[in-house]
Formats: C-alpha cells, structure tokens, sequence
C-alpha cells in the first residue's frame, strides 16, 4: 500500500502561546533588546547552567563573536569539520582568517579529534567542535588537542538544544558556545542565538552584538536611563529583538515536552530502520545525552535503492526530506579559494553519498510518523530483503 498522507521534513512547533508573547511584547510598545531579552538570556542560561549568556540574532552572528573574543584575525587558521553547515567555515573568513577543515568519525559523524591533533600548525588561534545533528562531539579528545596546542576550544551547538556530554549540558562550560533558534531548530524563534560562555569573555560580546556601544538601548531610554553612551569598538549589530525573546521563552518552557516526542519519533524510526539490511540507523555513544535535532539515515553499500532513488521515492509519496550536509571542502567557494577537492575527506564524502535526513520535529503526527516508516520501508525494505 502507498501512501499518500504528506509529510514536511520540518513543521515549526508553534501555536497560540507563540503568537499570544509575540503580540504582547508588540503591544508593549517595546521592539527590540529589552526586558524580554534579558529574561530570555537568563532562562536561557540557568537551564543549561552556563556561566553567562548573550542573546543574539543567529548562531552564525555568536560563532563571528566567538572568534572576535579569541581575537581571531588575519593569519590565523581555525580547524573545523567538513561536515557542517557553511556558516561554521564562512565566519573564519569573515574575521580574515583561513579555515581548516578536516574529516568526521564515521559513527558519528562528528569531527575526528585525531585529524583536529594532525591539522595543528603554528598558524591555528582556534578550533571550532560541531555537535553533529545534536550528538555531542568528542569533547574530551578535542580540549585536549586544544589544551596542548594552547589555542580555544569554541563550540557550534546550532543542533544541540539541550545535548549532554558525560552528564554536562552543553553550553555549561567556561568555553564559548553558539545555539542557534532559526525555524527548524528545536527551539525556534524565526531567526536567533545565544553565545554562552564565561562572564568575563561575555561582558565584551554584549558591546560587540551592538556596535560596540558603552550602554544598550534599554539601558539608555528604559525608566532610569539617559541619553549618553561611548563606541569603544567597532562592534556588529546582531541584537536579538524582543518579539523574538519572548517566543524563546514560550519554547524554552515548551522545550522538555517537544524533546520528549522528538525521542519518541527517533525511537520509531531506529526500531523500525535497525530491522531492515539497507539502512544504517543513526549511532549515539554512551555518556552522552543526544538532542535528536536530525535522523540522519545512510543507505548501506548494496541496497537495492541508492540514495537520490530514496529521496525521489519518498517525495513521490508525498515525504520531503533533506540532506545534512554537502561536506564544505565540496562547495566551489572553498574549492576555488583553497584547492580542497573530491578524496581529501573520505569519512565525510563516503557518508555524504549515501545519507538523507528523515522528518523530525514535535508537530509530525503519529499518522505522518508511520507514513514516512512505511514509505521508507516500501522503498528499502522489501528490495533489499528480495536482494538478501
Ligand atoms: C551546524 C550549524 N552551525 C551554524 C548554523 C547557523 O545557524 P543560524 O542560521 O542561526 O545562523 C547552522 C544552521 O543551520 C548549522 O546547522
């Protein structure tokens, strides 16, 4: 039996609550960075136990701070993972200095902290861990490159809303830690993200999110305020807005129970998947809490279907998938720039070929749930148990 019931690959979690915050910060007659930011930041940082955390308007702008605190600039080279959004590689550049990307393990496909160890020079002032998909990366091996290279360990969490390493959340560490909230995300505001950090570390990225001015506007047109405030850098501008906060803190609320049924979805699939000789399900190491951002599926060498025949099934069937990531060494950009090319990366490329991302998010229904398990199993299951 073919399905026909459809399936988006990531519906946004959101309902009246959401637009009941956002119509009452509107009417509040105040916009932008105010007191719903500073509530959100302060939420945002006792439920991860961080030491301090600044509101931003995406992951992408919190990882360019993190590397303008470590004072990251031309001449420098920042390692990071090939498999990875581009933003974790494009803010290398933006600050002027040059990435350096290495391959990932093949369970998780997390950045090898023994190529990180290989790729050190002279030259690095940083490292950036991924937590691929919202597994935490090797965070033990990767300080430790890091200690003895004497260079910062920086964290992109953009997946990893709320994720656990030996039984410490991630973002609850002195390092810097970027989240991201864009739509998909598992909390979402639309567009947004938080640096964590140590306060020390911090107290100059609040100048920097905001031209690098003495004082904020809260601070300066709230009740007790005045009109003056000094540039002392040249910072960006990558506040985050009220409206925006206080979405976060409805999700940030909402967010055990949204967890709880992405868990339960990652659990019907891996039951579902493990049985079938095609698919390779997801790996998650002990010691770690995993955020269950992505369910990244890889077809197994052999299978009857290979990856795009998958994805092109599914769609069919009315089931939209994606793809995490193409490997950045891949993208022109970065070939023509820095010659990196097919076979540098063979962990990343081999997992490219051969993966795609399942619909994952609270609001999918058990119906649409079992739809995408049984399409996939139409697809993968029957052939390849015909091929065994
Ligand atoms: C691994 C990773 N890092 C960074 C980002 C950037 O996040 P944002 O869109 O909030 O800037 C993303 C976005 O999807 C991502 O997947």
């Amino acid at each position: 039996m073919t399905t026909t019931i459809s399936v988006p690959f990531s519906p946004p979690c959101v309902g009246e609550e959401e637009v009941a915050a956002a119509a009452e910060a509107i009417r509040s007659g105040w916009l932008t960075t105010g007191p719903k930011t500073a509530q959100f930041e302060a939420d945002f940082r006792d439920f991860v136990g961080a030491p301090a955390a600044i509101a931003v308007n995406s992951c992408t702008a919190a990882l360019g701070l993190a590397l303008r605190l470590h004072n990251v600039g031309p001449g420098d080279e920042v390692i990071s993972t090939t498999m990875t959004f581009v933003s974790t590689l494009n803010v290398v550049q933006h600050v002027g200095a040059r990435p350096v990307l290495v391959d990932v393990e093949p369970d998780t496909l997390n950045i090898d902290p023994r190529a990180v160890a290989r790729a050190i020079t002279p030259r690095t002032k940083a490292i950036i861990a991924v937590h691929y998909a919202g597994h935490p990366a090797d965070l033990d091996r990767l300080a430790e490159a890091a200690n003895e290279a004497g260079v910062p360990l920086i964290e992109d969490a953009a997946h990893a809303v709320p994720a656990a390493h030996r039984g410490q959340m991630i973002g609850a560490s002195d390092r810097l830690t970027a989240f991201s909230f864009y739509a998909t995300k598992n909390l979402a505001v639309g567009e947004g993200g938080m640096l964590t950090g140590s306060a020390e570390l911090l107290e100059r990225a609040r100048r920097l999110s905001l031209h690098g001015m003495s004082r904020d506007a809260w601070n300066r047109y709230g009740e007790k305020g005045n009109w003056f405030y000094e540039v002392l850098e040249a910072g960006q501008k990558c506040n985050l807005s009220d409206v925006q906060s206080s979405i976060g803190l409805v999700q940030l609320a909402k967010l055990p129970a949204m967890q709880a049924r992405r868990q339960a979805i990652w659990d019907a699939y891996n039951e579902a998947f493990d049985r079938l000789p095609g698919l390779q399900t997801p790996a998650t190491r002990t010691g770690v809490d995993h955020a269950h951002h992505l369910y990244v599926l890889r077809i197994r060498p052999g299978a009857m279907v290979d990856r795009d025949q998958l994805i092109a099934g599914l769609a069919a069937r009315g089931v939209r998938t994606s793809l995490h990531f193409i490997p950045v060494h891949l993208h022109r950009h970065y070939r023509q720039a820095y010659g990196y090319g097919w076979g540098d990366f063979p962990v990343a490329e081999d997992a490219y070929g051969r993966m795609l991302s399942l619909p994952l998010s609270p609001a999918l229904s058990d119906a649409q749930v079992e739809a995408v398990i049984q399409s996939v199993g139409e697809l993968v299951g029957r052939r390849a148990r015909r091929a065994a």
